[in-house]
């Protein structure tokens, strides 16, 4: 019924060289980070974090849609304008985080599978109304001795599946994420191995569940080397193992690649993002840009520190970051960048 808006949205979402803002960390990820740096855990203290993101000078020139918590769609700015309203007069699209974080996948020691299925049609119908047209669900896969294993996968490829389908049902554009994590000491070939089991499945599945390619957006890792391999790989080996790795497995018909960032110090993020631009941007049958929570927020979040005085800065970090980024998508970005952000 919504093929044709679905299909709109997505374009939408990837067009102009732009990329996405993921601010949809849970509670619990939230506070942890701002636990870190001493910032108070408390409803306020995140409402003023989103509103410092939301009304960020000429975020828009380069964020094409911005991914949100459930709890930040209700909240207002001091001046009592709500975030959506906010983020609809800067023409980004609002989406919203709807898995609901992972559990253990019983009798898979190490493994998880993510929640949030139950009454999920019911939610979407309800953010549909609230103006949200798109949607993120992510599934975590860990390597390590044995792991994944094939029933892992095929879980959580199932469950993404199912989500996108509802997703498309409500007229809402799945963002797919399944995150093959850095976490290990494993090799960039075998990030490589197992992130083309994970992404053959995925596929598979949205193929059995009828999913539209056209409407839905894929939110992949990056393959990297673990964060504690000897070996870290050099941007043009990362660059390769990506792209020849997609060309094999992402049919051409899907609406976007969007980039996780996963934990990469953020410079690297848009270093080789920027790389496979530069080196593979005319052979890529579909659009790839990045969907980064960290890699834009975190430099950002460590100069607020939570003090209304550290705001500007903060917010000057944050479009610096989400420039650099969008320059990435057009390999136009340097590291010679970096040291324009006064
Ligand atoms: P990172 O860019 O920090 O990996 O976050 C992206 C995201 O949306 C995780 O679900």
């Amino acid at each position: 019924m919504y093929a044709l808006e679905l299909k709109n949205i997505a374009q939408r979402l990837m067009a102009d060289d732009k990329g996405l803002l993921a601010m949809d960390e849970s509670l619990g990820t939230c506070n942890n980070r701002f636990k870190a740096l001493g910032i108070p855990q408390t409803e306020e203290f995140r409402r003023k974090y989103r509103e410092l993101i939301v009304t960020t000078p000429c975020l828009e020139e380069s964020i094409s849609g911005a991914i949100l918590f459930d709890e930040t769609i209700y909240q207002k700015t001091e001046s009592g304008i709500s975030f959506l309203e906010i983020l609809e007069r800067k023409g980004i699209i609002a989406g919203i985080k709807v898995d609901q974080g992972t559990v253990n996948l019983p009798a898979f020691p190490g493994e998880k599978i993510t929640e949030g299925l139950d009454g999920m049609g019911e939610r979407l119908a309800g953010y549909y109304k609230l103006g949200l047209r798109f949607a993120k669900f992510r599934a975590v896969i860990t390597i390590d001795k044995g792991n994944p294993t094939k029933t892992c996968i095929k879980a959580n490829a199932f469950t993404l599946a199912r989500y996108a389908a509802l997703c498309q049902e409500a007229g809402i554009v799945p963002v797919v994420e399944p995150e093959v994590l850095m976490d290990g000491d494993h090799t960039l070939q075998q990030c490589a191995a197992v992130t083309q089991d994970v992404l053959h499945a995925v596929f598979n599945e949205l193929y059995e569940q009828r999913v539209s390619l056209e409407g839905m957006i894929l939110k992949p890792n990056m393959i990297l080397p673990g964060l504690n391999c000897p070996d870290q790989s050099d941007t043009e080996e990362i660059s390769s193992e990506t792209v020849s790795a997609f060309l094999k497995l992402i049919p051409a018909a899907v609406g976007g690649i969007a980039f996780l960032s996963g934990g990469q110090a953020y410079q690297l993020a848009s270093e080789r993002l920027n790389m496979m631009q530069l080196r593979f941007g005319t052979l890529m049958p579909w659009s790839l840009t990045f969907s980064f929570s960290r890699a834009i927020q975190q430099p950002a979040l460590e100069i607020w520190k939570g003090e209304d005085k550290n705001k500007e800065a903060a917010q000057k970090m944050l479009q610096h970051r989400a420039a650099c980024n969008s320059a990435a998508r057009r390999a136009e970005y340097t590291p010679e960048m970096e040291a324009l952000l006064i």
